[in-house]
């Protein structure tokens, strides 16, 4: 499975495309607000220059298909790297489906991004371009924030994908450092991880479930120590 770090955070992103497992980055509204992002081609630019050779997803801010397409002609054109995100449903739930079948066609590399069910991830494997490169963003985390288990969601999207060599799925949503087992186990292409969680499983890989137990104790005693007694 390929990790992509998922956050919009330059410090951040500079630090984890040091990790030698992380070969992408995934960006998204929420994420460039989180970072403070207010130049959003500056902020682009920049990405791109310092990772020329790394897939990086931008999404369109636009909420009309007009506005939307346009904005992914631009961001598309700013690097051969780049994904342009478009998210599958419009604000009234319609399917953008003949605006991810115009600009896959056109062959504007897209990454279809909050996609909670396999109806979703079918219409847009029917809605891409057999020949253009496309990422669909599967917001697993999202799907058991509501206590639904996602397995199927996955397990199905997968399969159905697997006719579909130009399209990678992509785990989104990522809640905790054990996903990156269950994607990659479930059959998914890509994981995006945030930074944070990325962190934590450096830190504690190469440590065993024995160890574990220990570095708990010690962390207790650790902290009856604090408590002065
Ligand atoms: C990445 O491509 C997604 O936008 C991101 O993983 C969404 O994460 P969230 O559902 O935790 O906001």
């Amino acid at each position: 499975i390929q990790i992509y770090a998922d956050g919009a955070d330059l410090t951040a992103m500079r630090e984890m495309a040091k990790l030698p497992e992380v070969t992408g980055f995934t960006t998204n509204p929420t994420l460039m607000k989180r970072a403070g992002v207010t130049d959003y081609l500056s902020f682009a630019q920049t990405v791109l220059t310092e990772f020329p050779t790394m897939p990086v997803s931008f999404e369109v801010f636009a909420a009309d298909e007009a506005g939307m397409a346009a904005e992914a002609k631009f961001l598309s054109q700013l690097g051969p790297n780049v994904y342009v995100k478009v998210p599958i449903l419009s604000l009234d739930g319609t399917p953008h489906l003949n605006l991810i079948r115009s600009l896959s066609a056109a062959g504007v590399k897209l990454n279809i991004t909050a996609v909670t069910t396999k109806e979703q991830v079918r219409w847009a494997l029917n809605a891409l371009d057999a020949k253009t490169p496309a990422i669909i963003s599967l917001f697993v985390g999202r799907v058991a924030d509501i206590g639904e288990d996602p397995t199927d969601f996955v397990v199905c999207s997968s399969t159905m994908a697997f006719r579909y060599p130009n399209v990678q799925l992509l785990w989104a949503s990522t809640r905790e450092v054990d996903n990156i087992r269950q994607a990659q186990q479930l059959g998914l292409d890509i994981i995006t991880v945030p930074p944070a969680i990325l962190k934590k499983w450096y830190a504690r890989r190469d440590l065993s479930a024995a160890d574990v137990a220990l570095d708990t104790v010690r962390g207790f005693a650790a902290d009856i120590a604090q408590l002065g007694y």
